[in-house]
């Protein structure tokens, strides 16, 4: 079974690239349509009526685009929305959680840190995750600003980088031993996180293991596409400068009304 209907991905901005990054390297001759909804980021101070709203104004519009699957390439979306996409529309969809498995799973101190949106720490879905590792002790802490400096381009700033000490500076001094990035812009923030945290701990984020799955997805029930040459596509309805810089001006993006 093939199908060469793109995969569809949404974020609030130009965050969720990260996932399309992995999603795009394991399957390159995959056709995908990437929204960025800058003009309404961030989504993680909004509530969960609004966070829907959007989500459902995203997935109509990759549905027109003939998406076959959608990657929700959000966690302040996924964790809040999630559950009404899928009871509202047949495509299937794909969602992005922080990664505490994996950390909780090998941690050795037991300790540690979550780094979101506030959308996603209050979320019912993270809470209930959370409940999954009674013996992980789970600092989390809100990125307040972060999203809105990566948006604005102002990744290696000292703005960020003072944000970054305040917020990671007290896991360290609590011991934790992995930093869980769970929001799809923080990824950006590597660099800069590794200029604070110690060598001994480890950042995780859920990228690959959402491209894996969206692989699994299409291999089992839509269908890969089967032409060698593929088409990347991104949509903006805000400037595209910041989209541009972080694809390393190598697609082309597009502005959009949506
Ligand atoms: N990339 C979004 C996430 O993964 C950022 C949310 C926001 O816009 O605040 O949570």
């Amino acid at each position: 079974m093939s199908n060469n209907y793109p995969i569809g991905l949404f974020d609030s901005g130009v965050g969720g690239t990260s996932i399309w990054r992995e999603i795009h390297q394991l399957m390159p001759n995959e056709n995908t349509i990437y929204l960025a909804d800058s003009k309404n980021a961030p989504y993680g101070l909004k509530s969960k009526e609004e966070i829907i709203a959007l989500s459902c104004k995203n997935t109509e519009l990759l549905l027109e685009l003939n998406a076959k699957v959608i990657v929700v390439a959000c966690n302040t979306a996924t964790t809040n929305a999630i559950k009404e996409l899928r009871a509202k529309y047949a495509v299937p969809f794909i969602g992005i959680e922080p990664a505490i498995k994996p950390a909780a799973i090998q941690s050795e101190t037991n300790i540690i840190g979550v780094l979101a949106t506030k959308g996603t720490l209050t979320s019912e879905l993270f809470n209930q995750s959370v409940l999954n590792y009674p013996n992980t002790k789970i600092i989390e802490q809100v990125g307040y600003g972060l999203v809105q400096l990566i948006e604005e381009g102002k990744t290696e700033t000292k703005e960020m980088r003072l944000l970054l000490k305040k917020y990671l500076e007290p896991m360290i001094k609590q011991n934790i031993d992995y930093l869980v990035l769970g929001c799809s812009h923080y990824p950006y923030l590597i660099q800069e996180i590794k200029k604070i945290i110690p060598s001994n701990i480890k950042i995780i984020d859920s990228g690959e293991a959402v491209a894996r799955q969206t692989k699994n997805i299409l291999t089992e029930k839509v269908g890969l596409a089967s032409e060698k040459e593929s088409n990347q596509i991104f949509y903006t309805n805000s400037s595209p400068e910041v989209l541009n810089a972080i694809l390393e001006y190598k697609y082309q993006v597009m502005e959009k009304d949506f």
